[in-house]
């Protein structure tokens, strides 16, 4: 039954974006990016840009199983890399990562550039080049997802802080730093794909998922066996959204961030999360699906 809902929702989404006319097909939405010359810049791939990403994270970056290869890579993220791609005249190669290995990536000369959601810390800025912040959550929040049947039980963070409890984060996002130090006492499980942590909580493995309010609230919307517990983390100061860089390129950064005040000035970024949310909506389950490595 579930398998058919997810072909029906397919088929929704696949005549819905028929009907959305070609101008979406770049996934720019109409933005238009002015060039920016790199040509002093090496790139991992000749002719290419390479960016990293872990595709769990709609709307930011995720997963259009209704397609193949890089065109099923979708999210307001995946509108950021292709206007980037766009404004220095490269072909955008997209490599989806579990979260942990991008920012490596960077070391490791796999990718050119790490987006994906990343909020600013200092342990990140330690090690790598921010860019500019290219999109401010609003009230942001981070918060907890947990099966719906749940909610009498985990109202507030101390609900959580036992030893009994597992709480499933991302390892190395700001959601492991943010549990570590306010919620200290909780079994803290670190997981490496967001998806897969949602389905463990459903099955009980988990009894909590941390998560950004931005993907737990489309998360909920589409399924309604979850809710977000009712107190939040204080995440104050972690609202914006960078790139990463590797530090011995800061011309990339500097070219990269050219591209991204074109991105802010005009709002951009607003239209592609909205597009993205969009999208996610009329996905559904088939969206939900993890990605097969490489
Ligand atoms: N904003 C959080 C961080 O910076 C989470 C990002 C998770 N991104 C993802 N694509 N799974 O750590």
């Amino acid at each position: 039954m579930k398998k058919l809902l997810t072909i029906a929702a397919s088929a929704v989404a696949l005549f819905g974006l028929a009907s959305c006319g070609s101008s979406t097909e770049d996934g720019l939405y109409g933005a238009k990016i002015s060039k920016v010359d790199v040509s002093d810049i090496t790139f991992v791939q000749k002719g290419k840009l390479t960016v990293g990403m872990s595709t769990d994270f709609a709307p930011m970056e995720f997963i259009d199983t209704t397609k193949s290869g890089q065109d099923q890579f979708v999210g307001a993220d995946v509108s950021l890399a292709k206007a980037i791609a766009s404004a220095f005249d490269l072909e955008l190669e997209i490599k989806a990562m579990n979260f942990d290995m991008v920012l490596t990536g960077l070391d490791q000369g796999l990718i050119d550039i790490a987006i994906s959601g990343y909020s600013y810390t200092a342990e990140r800025a330690a090690s790598y080049l921010p860019s500019k912040c290219y999109y401010e959550e609003g009230d942001g929040g981070q918060v907890y997802i947990i099966n719906k049947s749940d909610t009498d039980t985990y109202k507030t963070l101390e609900d959580l802080n036992k030893a009994s409890v597992k709480v499933a984060v991302q390892n190395g996002s700001l959601q492991e730093a943010l549990t570590s130090a306010q919620v200290p006492n909780c079994n803290m499980m670190k997981i490496t794909n967001l998806d897969d942590a949602i389905v463990q909580l459903q099955a009980g493995t988990y009894n909590a998922v941390c998560c950004a309010l931005s993907v737990a609230e489309n998360k909920v919307i589409l399924d309604d066996s979850l809710a977000i517990m009712e107190e939040a983390l204080d995440a104050k100061g972690y609202e914006g959204n960078f790139a990463w860089f590797n530090k011995k390129n800061s011309a990339l950064q500097a070219a990269t961030n050219k591209v991204i005040d074109e991105v802010v000035a005009n709002n951009y970024f607003i239209t592609w999360y909205d597009k993205a949310v969009e999208l996610q909506l009329n996905l559904g389950d088939s969206a939900m699906e993890i990605v097969p490595e490489e």
